[in-house]
């Protein structure tokens, strides 16, 4: 099974030079809940060392166990268990909920969490080091930056996945819980719990109200019981006007949120969901979006309908999630000079601010339009200052090619995650708001749309799942460095051969400039077709609809005006340093030029190349970065094993074709509608 991907990063292959003399003698599983993170940690132990050592280490549990027996150990559990069991509470420096500290300097390597959760993570980290042949002595204590660090699944209760590349969903099948696919949830669980993810949403924002029938229920609790070994909570998307879908619980003829028939619908229907599933993490709503019900319905305010759930949730220690992306995607208008999609966010949250109970969560996409191949910050973060939030990332590769292109996604999320945003003039990075600590708020973090599916791979390609990978790791700690991410996962998923090591990395921290090169450049948003798939050119999809993602390409020029001097306005939603920046096209950067700006093809960028020559030479550049993918991967062949080889080759050599494909799209649709020429003569002449 290890050379299928279904273990993903998670092989434990054997690595050339470990040697198993030098491992301790057992693994000691600290008292613990039964079928809890402690016992998980202490079996992945076992089992990970045996694979990476061919070595097989007794467990040994609380109730046999001797201090005799530990003093070559692998000790695993929390750091109170620690201290009843040895007498002496063990040194370790700022702990925090979900951290551990990892010791392995002396003959009793010290697996310890603050919680249950955190030992299992320092139990994965410890696998990690060794499975990449780092055997050094460490002693430290990681704790994660921000509390939340979900994953939410776009899966239908048909098994279709919105979005989903990876095939039908492991979650549901037919209206119900797929309840005998537990071993790929599992598997799931361990690969989330690995990268320190600690809930999971289950079904698609796009909610179906008959996530909440009596048999579904039932089915979420048997998903909770598989997750929860894993310290992995679940959650759910609520859909507004479940209290009309006439399910077991009563039908109303009303959702207003502040109808008290409604609020006691709620709270039933809450109860009922944590007497079978006492842990459950939360709810996320998507309201008001997309043709989705919510709280405007009855002229009530966004707060009012995420509060409904909040006070729900509350007495249960639950958290609600409410989406901030909320637009209306009918009534847009592209010949009001003024209308700009991008800033219905701030908009529909004005006045809101500090109005959301306090275990709400608003979860705020990293862009103002729809996780596009570059957008500036969400200016939500900076005017959101005493709500909590999360940032909003996507795995899946909805508009980035949709695992049929390797895009290493971390370098653009850095992009959104390390800006400063000056909100009060002071540094403000997007990170630093989503934790908590520039606010000052009791929670935050981080959600990711992930969408795998049953292929063996997971999301469809082995490439991709470094994206998963990188994810976790940067949610954990968002100041990594995304290559150093890569590597490891590189190391974990296809060994330690540095010729391996350098085609991979040469290739994916290539792969986000090229995909933007090829695709939409300058901070055109996309080129991709919106209406339906969101796959492949179609430059012209973008304008003459209400969807709001308009180019507003013409004959002689491009871009949408977002300043507030002659445009939408958008440019003075953030705090006024960041403001100025993108109101002048002098400071606004190339690569957001035509985000915020209307300009002529001839406009000279700072580069000192024009606009539209720019256009044709980034596509030539991107298309010509991806045409070296497939040969840099056949020099590994009999490196990497032949499946994973073959399927990988098969996936970059299509990428290299389309990004060909991609490249005379784009650069003839603008040819033909500017009729300015290629300084180099390669496009039009064929
Ligand atoms: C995008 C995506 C939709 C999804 C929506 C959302 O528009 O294409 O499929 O429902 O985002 O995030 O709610």
């Amino acid at each position: 099974a290890a050379e299928t991907g279904i273990d993903g990063w998670l092989r434990y292959a054997p690595v050339p030079n470990a040697n198993a003399s030098g491992l301790p003698i057992n693994i000691v599983s600290l008292n613990a809940t039964a079928n809890g993170p402690v016992h998980a940690a202490a079996s992945e132990l076992q089992k990970g060392l045996s694979g990476i050592f061919n070595h097989s280490l007794n467990v040994i549990y609380p109730t046999s166990y001797q201090l005799s027996d530990t003093a070559s150990s692998i000790v695993v559990g929390t750091v109170a268990e620690y201290a009843n069991a040895f007498g002496a509470a063990p040194k370790t420096p700022q702990l925090e909920n979900d951290g551990y500290f990892l010791n392995t300097t002396g003959s009793r390597v010290q697996i310890l969490g603050r919680n249950e959760r955190g030992a299992l993570y320092g139990a994965f980290q410890y696998l990690s080091m060794l499975a990449q042949g780092n055997f050094s002595e460490v002693a430290y204590t990681s704790n994660p930056d921000a509390p939340i660090r979900w994953v939410n699944q776009w899966d239908n209760l048909d098994g279709s996945i919105e979005r989903g590349y990876g095939g039908p969903s492991i979650f549901f099948s037919n209206g119900t819980v797929k309840i005998n696919s537990l071993d790929r949830m599992t598997q799931y669980a361990r690969l989330l719990a690995s990268i320190g993810v600690n809930a999971i949403v289950v079904n698609n924002v796009n909610a179906n109200a008959s996530i909440l029938t009596t048999q579904n229920v039932e089915g979420l609790g048997k998903i909770a019981d598989t997750f929860r070994p894993y310290g992995v909570r679940v959650g759910i998307s609520l859909n507004f006007a479940s209290p009309t879908a006439n399910l077991v619980y009563g039908n109303l003829s009303t959702f207003d949120p502040l109808d008290s028939e409604v609020i006691d619908w709620w709270q039933n229907v809450t109860d009922t969901l944590y007497a079978r599933i006492p842990d459950m993490a939360g709810y996320l709503v998507k309201a008001n979006s997309e043709g989705q019900p919510g709280p405007l319905t009855y002229n009530r305010t966004l707060a009012e309908g995420a509060n409904l759930f909040a006070n729900a949730l509350e007495p249960h220690g639950g958290i609600l999630v409410f989406r901030a992306f909320v637009y209306d995607s009918q009534h847009l208008n592209e010949s009001v000079w003024t209308q700009d999609r991008a800033n219905a966010a701030v908009e529909f949250f004005t006045g809101l601010d500090g109005k959301f109970a306090e275990n709400a969560l608003v979860q705020i996409k990293y862009g103002p339009i729809d996780f596009q191949v570059r957008e500036p910050a969400s200016p939500l973060f900076a005017y959101l200052r005493n709500t909590s939030t999360a940032i909003e990332l996507e795995v899946t590769q909805e508009y980035l090619g949709q695992q049929n292109h390797l895009v290493y996604l971390p370098p653009l999320w850095k992009t959104v995650l390390d800006f400063d945003l000056r909100a009060n003039h002071s540094k403000s990075l997007v990170r630093d708001i989503i934790s908590g600590e520039r606010f000052n708020r009791p929670m935050g973090g981080y959600a990711a749309v992930v969408n795998v599916g049953t292929n063996n791979t997971w999301l469809g390609s082995h490439l991709s799942m470094s994206n998963l990978y990188g994810y976790g790791r940067l949610a954990w700690d968002p100041t990594s460095d995304p290559q150093a991410i890569l590597q490891d996962w590189i190391r974990l998923t296809f060994g330690l051969d540095p010729a391996v090591m350098r085609a991979i990395t040469n290739m994916s921290m290539a792969s986000w400039p090229a995909y933007e090169n090829y695709t939409g450049n300058l901070g055109i948003q996309t080129l991709t077709d919106i209406l339906y798939t969101h796959y492949g050119p179609n430059p012209q999809s973008q304008d003459n609809n209400p969807w709001g993602q308009w180019t507003r390409a013409d004959h002689d020029s491009i871009g949408m005006d977002r300043t507030v001097a002659n445009g939408t306005g958008f440019a003075g939603q953030y705090p006024d340093e960041v403001a100025a920046v993108y109101e002048n096209i002098s400071t606004t950067p190339d690569n957001l030029l035509l985000w915020f700006h209307h300009v002529n093809y001839t406009t000279r960028l700072h580069s000192g190349e024009t606009v539209i020559q720019h256009f044709y030479n980034a596509h030539y550049a991107g298309a010509e970065t991806a045409q070296t993918f497939p040969t840099q991967w056949e020099a590994l062949q009999g490196k990497v094993d032949a499946q994973r080889y073959n399927e990988t080759l098969f996936r970059l050599t299509y990428q290299a074709g389309h990004s060909i494909v991609w490249r005379d799209a784009i650069n003839n649709f603008y040819h033909n509608l500017s009729g300015i020429a290629d300084a180099q003569g390669r496009v039009g002449n064929h």
